[in-house]
């Protein structure tokens, strides 16, 4: 992909630059900041702002609120954890494009933050309604655009005020279009997607994507399920998600047509009621009264000869229930075992990049992308809106 204007060609000195940043992170039960991944890989371009003499307005989303005021998904938490990296109070402007948030905005001297509420307690902000995207663009001089993990979303606040402000690319959004580029541009081969996780309806349009880009698929997680079950498998009490079979069958048929080579599990750990241990099964052999919650250590094996070839790796979704220590060792194991392969290995997806964390094996990767949906599109080769409407450099 083309490189994209960058922040550093903008003049923001003494100017009001609005920042879309993705700083929809996880929350604890008691609504503490879970993982600050997103919130820290922005401090490049903020920082950047600050010695340049900016008025940084900053804008994201927290979580679904469809529209609603919704006190649990305040970005306050968010704003007392940036405010502590950047060694500075950052003041919440609690109605997003209200009087108070302008006149907050006037304040601001330069170096200064302010970081508006989350902008989808506003119904203009997902319908990208133009009267909203005006409002938001009257409280910058100049936009940059450093959410990668919202750039598939065509809102108010990533495109809306994009064509209404002159518009640059922030560190965040460069470096994760260096990377990912990496994958869709020119691979070097072999390049193996390694999938799990657990919607499958959502994963098929990635699936058909790599057939003829990816040398191999290997597919473990629950997306495995209705592989299994399309080939006659026993799967026991699992439940597999329905009505994907015919869809599951044209992949399986399309992949071998293009010469990619798909690795199914061949044998899975088992959750049985009232039984601590997990239960092994092979697959093809009749499965134990449980449900199938990982792979087995054949197939983790079977991966990681494989991975051991590969000189490129996607990696989405874990292989199995890694929340639960039971089920957390076909993740684990194969991605120890991807550490010590040499090569480019990308990690994309909110749970997964999560996962490895607390697995311990992020050291698997060279480079592990903010991005959930936005990675899963981008790596596709789908144009994201959020991106196409960046100039180019
Ligand atoms: P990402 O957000 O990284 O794209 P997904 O949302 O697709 O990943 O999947 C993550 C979830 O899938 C995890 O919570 C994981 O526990 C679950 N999962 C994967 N395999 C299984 C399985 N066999 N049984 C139950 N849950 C699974
Ligand atoms: C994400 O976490 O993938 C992004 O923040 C986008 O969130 P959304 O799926 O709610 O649009
Ligand atoms: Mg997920």
């Amino acid at each position: 992909m083309a490189t994209k204007r960058s922040v550093t060609e903008a003049s923001v000195r003494g100017r009001r630059v609005l920042v879309r940043v993705d700083f929809n992170v996880p929350l604890t039960p008691s609504g503490a900041v879970a993982d600050d991944h997103r919130i820290v890989e922005t401090l490049p371009t903020l920082k950047h702002l600050e010695a340049a003499g900016a008025r940084t307005i900053l804008v994201s989303h927290l979580g679904r609120p469809d529209g609603q005021r919704d006190p649990k998904l305040s970005l306050r938490p968010v704003v007392h954890r940036l405010s502590g990296y950047l060694g500075r109070p950052v003041p919440l402007a609690d109605d997003i494009v209200g009087v108070h948030a302008l006149e907050a905005a006037a304040r601001l001297q330069n170096g200064d933050f302010l970081m508006l509420e989350n902008v989808r307690f506003k119904p203009g902000e997902e319908a990208n309604d133009p009267g909203f995207a005006a409002e938001l663009a009257r409280l910058g001089e100049v936009f940059v655009q450093d959410a990668f993990g919202t750039c598939h979303r065509a809102h108010a606040s990533t495109v809306g005020v994009a064509k209404r402000l002159p518009t640059y690319a922030g560190f965040l959004v460069e470096h994760e279009v260096r990377e990912l580029s990496r994958l869709v541009d020119a691979p070097e081969h072999p390049y193996v997607a390694l999938l799990g996780g657990a919607k499958v309806a959502d994963k098929l349009p990635l699936l058909t994507s790599l057939a003829g880009r990816a040398d191999a698929i290997l597919i473990g997680g629950a997306l495995a399920f209705p592989f299994l079950h399309a080939q006659g498998a026993d799967l026991g009490g699992t439940s597999v998600e329905a009505g994907l079979e015919e869809e599951v069958t044209r992949f399986l048929a399309a992949a071998k047509d293009a010469g990619t080579k798909v690795v199914l599990p061949q044998d899975l750990l088992y959750e049985v009621e009232g039984e601590r241990d997990a239960k092994h099964a092979e697959v093809g052999s009749p499965a134990p009264p449980g449900v199938a919650r990982d792979i087995g250590p054949r197939t983790r094996d079977l991966f990681y000869l494989t991975l051991a070839e590969s000189k490129t790796v996607f990696w989405n979704g874990p292989l199995g229930l890694a929340e639960d220590f039971r089920f957390a060792a076909g993740t684990r194991e194969v991605l120890a075992g991807l550490a010590t392969v040499p090569g480019f290995h990308v990690a994309a997806g909110g749970d997964s990049a999560r996962i490895a964390s607390d697995l311990g094996v992020t050291n698997a990767f060279q480079y592990v992308s903010t991005g959930g949906g936005a990675a899963l599109e981008f790596v596709q080769g789908v144009a994201l809106p959020g991106l196409a409407v960046i100039p180019d450099a």
